[in-house]
């Protein structure tokens, strides 16, 4: 056989089983109880790489292992670094998934498990493409290192460090990134932005212990009441975060990729509707999809303080504690946001309590280079295989190692992604469209083919 096309049509089936096989390990990377799951998937992983034809090894770390393969049998032809991630975000709430979700099972043309979209699907696209490659031609059209890390939902800790040792190994031309998606279903997407992160603990802390509230309410501060006021003092009645600064560093974006964003339709009144709420929210003066990519939020993400059981226990909490994280853009950086942040926490809350803001994770913002031919190269190889024209659209998300490899390696990323709207990211029943597992092969095989035709630097 010589087309590697023909081979993906040939083989998907067992291409299907294989990603199965791969979703099964349940390669939760912030849980300790799966660190050995965690590393079999390194291990499955490369394997396949292995039996692609590739050379692949784990390379250690002081958590989880990276997978590093490469081939380099075209020294004219540019190399192409793929990155992805093979742990997986926490499955809770186990009781809300309606098949078992590393049990991956089809229904209505949609694979349901953890890590279908994000990313272990994703990924072994790029491993498939790169078989069908091979085994149809002997060869492929780039040189290409695949990196796929397993700590990418715990922030990639290891990974800054990963890059510094073996800078030598990771040269490259360009980064391909499937770990997004696209903005509709039969509109092929092309990524021009993620959103950078910063994460933090806020703890309050009061008397010595709990206190009965009616013997000592009214005379001793409550953690309670005053994390409550330093969460509201976050943001302004227009929607802003108001931590004072929070602004200075936001760059306005280009009125070209501005103009790009208001010619994708989307609805405010299916979107409310599909989430189920009432209302939008957010930064007065912005779209919806601005708001998404383009401009920074501040959000709680959890909170904890006091009686939570059943019925009413009255007392006085002595400790509080919230989970408060930012999404940055382009030019803010993780490090301004937490000496902003400490201080204007510091500022506002009430006497009496102790409060102590801890750093979790940081990530910065990345913004694409929309032009150039590698960008090219992935706008045609998505229109061949969707029969359409890509668009350009936002990350809400983070992924920190982007700008991370870009700066290091002096490479651009493309991210190419298929999952879907919907398909619920980090939540109970997570899904990939089938159909779009097999476009997101071809697409990827078409990819290389059209890198193999730029000159290598
Ligand atoms: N694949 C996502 C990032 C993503 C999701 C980008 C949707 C664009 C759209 C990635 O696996 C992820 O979840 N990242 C975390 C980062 C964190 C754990 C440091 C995120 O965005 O919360
Ligand atoms: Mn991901
Ligand atoms: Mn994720």
């Amino acid at each position: 056989m010589s087309d590697p096309l023909t081979f993906v049509g040939s083989q998907i089936d067992r291409f299907r089983a294989e990603l199965d096989e791969f979703l099964r390990i349940p390669s939760v990377s912030a849980k300790s109880e799966h660190d050995a799951d965690t590393r079999r998937a390194a291990e499955w992983l490369s394997g396949r790489l292995e039996a692609a034809g590739l050379s692949s090894r784990l390379i250690e770390t002081p958590w989880h292992p990276i997978v590093l393969a490469e081939w380099r049998g075209a020294p004219a032809a540019p190399t192409v670094l793929i990155y992805g991630h093979y742990d997986v975000q926490p499955v809770e709430p186990l009781d809300e998934w309606e098949s078992p979700p590393f049990e991956p099972t089809v229904r209505d043309g949609r694979l349901y498990g953890r890590g279908t979209a994000d990313d272990k699907g994703q990924l072994y696209m790029h491993v498939k493409a790169l078989e069908a490659h091979l085994a149809a031609r002997g060869s492929l059209p780039v040189n290409v290192v695949l990196v796929a890390e397993g700590e990418e939902e715990v922030g990639s800790p290891s990974f800054a460090p990963f890059l510094d040792a073996h800078r030598a190994s990771l040269d490259c031309d360009v980064v391909v990134i499937s770990d997004t998606g696209m903005f509709a279903e039969g509109v092929p997407s092309l990524g021009f932005s993620l959103r950078g992160l910063a994460y933090f603990e806020i703890h309050v802390t009061g008397a010595k212990s709990d206190l009965h509230s009616g013997e000592y309410g009214g005379a001793v501060a409550n953690p309670g009441n005053a994390l409550a006021k330093i969460v509201a003092s976050l943001h302004t009645a227009d929607g802003k975060v108001a931590v004072p600064g929070f602004y200075d560093d936001v760059l306005d974006w280009d009125e070209e990729t501005r103009a790009q964003i208001r010619t994708l339709p989307h609805d405010d009144g299916a979107y409310r509707a599909e989430l189920g709420v009432g209302a939008l929210a957010g930064e007065k003066g912005y779209s919806t999809l601005e708001r998404l990519w383009v401009r920074p939020t501040c959000d709680v993400n959890g909170l904890l303080s006091g009686y939570t059981g059943e019925g009413a226990k009255t007392v006085l909490p002595n400790r509080a504690m919230a989970k408060v994280s930012f999404r940055l853009v382009p030019d803010q950086t993780p490090a301004k946001v937490r000496e902003l942040f400490e201080k204007h926490v510091a500022r506002v809350a009430p006497e009496g309590v102790r409060v102590e803001v801890k750093e979790l994770h940081g990530g910065r913002p990345w913004r694409a280079k929309i032009e150039g031919a590698a960008f090219e190269a992935a706008a045609q190889a998505l229109e061949d295989t969707f029969g359409k024209r890509p668009v350009l659209m936002g990350g809400g998300g983070s992924i920190p190692i982007v700008p991370e490899m870009e700066e290091r390696l002096g490479a651009t990323a493309l991210l190419v992604g298929f999952s879907l709207p919907g398909c619920n990211l980090h939540a109970p029943n997570e899904w990939l469209s089938v159909a779009y597992y097999r476009k997101g092969i071809e697409t990827l095989v078409r990819l290389y083919d059209n890198l193999g035709g730029l000159s290598a630097s």
